[in-house]
């Protein structure tokens, strides 16, 4: 098996970090080492957030390790999973060198994050075939290989196309990628789905990253707080180049409070009641005149395509519902993302369809 850091980009393999007051461990009683205020503002309620948090907020970091099944060790706490895809193309690829391979149509982030550190993006389309998106293995490892793409990432379930990557058929890719870049699978939205998380493959392969976010299950969007589950050295690495104090303290205790049982319990609910609602959406949609196809979808919204995409969007943006328009995504020219809402939320979304076409 390879070693989790190959790829690491060379000039970042002895650099520790920055030294911050927080983490050079010391004991004292008398803090005068970070330039807090000595004193707590007034608008703090007994929080203590004059002073810097934990780079890795400990117990939030062991509770999240928990809930995924990792170790601590394997799991780095983000400023939401786009701080992770950030920290992974800029750790793994030297500028205007190594690429970062996606497969559209797919989540913009991974673009832009390739952008932000002048890397390549290399591209592996999937294909429509009659309402299943089907990702190419060899025309992406041709890639992978043809242009020395260092990461590759996949999303499952898929944002926009709504549909998981079996854990099968992610071992196949990690095996055809072990030694060639680093395969990162984006599991935003893995709650609202019946497959398992590939956390479970990363015994198996070194190179392999799962990335998860409290944003969309566990209602925390604001809070901005993700996970990046790897192997421990490729974690602590990431570490190393994350901001000095990338978790505030505030969204630390937020997360941590929702991930106690009661809440927990209360998501998971809402999971099957946004799933239920999805489907019922899709069946509903599916018998509106002007709709074309609506996708499976594993996550908590759907890829619908219209046979009159502007219209719809205007239909839906006079009854004021706002929803993403996708038409300049590869292949989608015709197609909305719709979110799942409230009952109330989906309603307005069909009757805003229902409604008669303005001339
Ligand atoms: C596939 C995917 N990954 C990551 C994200 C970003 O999530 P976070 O809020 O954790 O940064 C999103 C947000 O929409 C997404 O769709």
């Amino acid at each position: 098996m390879s070693d989790a850091l190959d790829f690491l980009r060379p000039d970042l393999r002895d650099f520790a970090g920055y030294n911050s007051a927080r983490r050079t461990k010391t004991n004292g009683t008398v803090w005068l080492n970070a330039n807090e205020s000595p004193l707590p503002s007034l608008a703090d309620q007994g929080q203590q957030w004059h002073r810097y948090p934990e780079p890795q907020p400990a117990q939030l970091r062991a509770r999240m390790a928990e809930l995924y099944g990792v170790h601590p060790e394997q799991l780095l706490v983000t400023r939401g999973s786009d701080e992770g895809i950030d920290l992974l193309v800029r750790a793994f690829c030297r500028a205007g060198r190594d690429g970062v391979l996606v497969a559209p149509p797919c989540f913009g982030m991974y673009a832009v994050a390739a952008r932000i550190q002048n890397t390549p993006l290399l591209e592996a389309a999937l294909r429509d075939c009659d309402g299943e998106w089907q990702l190419d293995p060899p025309a992406l490892l041709e890639t992978v290989v043809g242009h020395a793409a260092r990461v590759v990432f996949l999303c499952s379930p898929a944002n926009p196309t709504g549909q998981a990557l079996s854990l099968e058929q992610i071992r196949s890719l990690a095996q055809a990628l072990d030694g060639r870049a680093l395969l990162v699978i984006d599991e935003a939205y893995i709650e609202f789905s019946a497959i398992a998380s590939a956390a479970c493959l990363l015994p198996e392969f070194s190179q392999l990253v799962v990335l998860r976010t409290l944003s969309k299950a566990h209602a925390l969007a604001g809070a901005r707080i993700g996970a990046v589950l790897a192997a421990p050295e490729l974690i602590a690495m990431l570490g190393n180049i994350s901001a000095p104090y990338p978790i505030a303290a505030p969204s630390a205790a937020l997360a941590l409070a929702a991930l106690s049982q009661p809440v927990l319990e209360l998501s998971r609910q809402r999971v099957v009641a946004t799933i239920r609602e999805r489907n019922a959406m899709a069946s509903a949609l599916a018998k509106l005149a002007g709709v074309r196809r609506v996708y499976g979808s594993e996550g908590n919204f759907l890829l619908v395509r219209f046979n009159d995409r502007a219209l719809a969007y205007q239909q839906l943006l006079s009854a004021g519902v706002v929803v993403r328009d996708v038409s300049a995504m590869p292949g989608l020219a015709d197609a909305l993302r719709i979110t799942i809402g409230t009952p109330g939320d989906n309603l307005a979304v069909l009757k805003a369809l229902q409604a008669e076409r303005v001339v």
